[in-house]
């Protein structure tokens, strides 16, 4: 009913392949890559040759989160690198449409990415474009932020919104997410959720992922 995509921002960066062999270990099947810029957020993390090197890695389904100015300079690259789902933001791409389009053709499912406080009405063209929405539930930029409590609610009316409308679009939730709030998040209506810090916060990241999904299907 939906599946943890653990965000390797909160990995050892000298140690991926362990990493992702431990949360595969513990049950995921999607990881999370983030992508910075330095300019549409306020940090710099990892890019293609990243990517490409993962895909050698792993049979996981890679989902690349770019957070980068004029993502449509980039996205179809990333498919290119192996990236199976790629979400760009907003905020960032002046021909969304086009960029969406263009990641599908190039055979990854696309997503769209929203800012806290952007609202969801900013979709409305878009999601008929789009395999899912990236919902932030922090600002972007750094992994280990509080989840803001009002994006519960946001979750709630975009997934009311894709559901008036029809539309077989899933969602993904990322940001703060943790054992605590994760029962909640996935009743709201999240198919995708990320975990970067409560993954590898701790020692054993097979075991978080494996807390986590034991913890989100409480609601059933
Ligand atoms: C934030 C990133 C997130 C982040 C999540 O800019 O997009 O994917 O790594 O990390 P946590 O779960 O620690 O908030
Ligand atoms: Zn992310």
């Amino acid at each position: 009913m939906f599946e943890i995509a653990p965000s390797i921002l909160s990995a050892d960066f000298t140690r991926l392949a362990e990493a992702i062999e431990a949360v595969k270990n513990g049950g995921a099947k999607v990881l999370h890559v983030d992508v910075m810029d330095g300019h549409f957020v306020p940090n710099i993390t990892i890019g293609l040759p990243v990517v490409k090197s993962i895909r050698k890695a792993t049979d996981l389904i890679i989902d690349t989160h770019l957070m980068i100015s004029e993502p449509g300079r980039y996205a179809v690259e990333f498919v290119k690198a192996g990236a199976d789902m790629v979400s760009v933001h907003v905020e960032a791409d002046q021909h969304l449409q086009r960029t969406l389009t263009a990641i599908q053709e190039a055979g990854a499912k696309a997503g769209v990415a929203i800012n806290p406080a952007t609202p969801i009405e900013s979709l409305t063209e878009a999601l008929p474009y789009a395999d899912f929405v990236l919902l932030m539930s922090v600002n972007p930029g750094f992994g280990g932020q509080k989840f803001i409590p009002t994006m519960l609610d946001k979750l709630r009316r975009l997934r009311q919104m894709i559901l008036d409308r029809g539309l077989p679009v899933q969602i993904e939730i990322d940001g703060g997410i943790d054992g605590g709030n994760i029962a909640e998040i996935v009743r709201a209506g999240a198919q995708f959720v990320v975990a970067g810090n409560a993954v590898f916060g701790g020692g054993d990241a097979a075991a978080a992922v494996k807390g986590l999904i034991e913890k989100g299907t409480e609601w059933a």
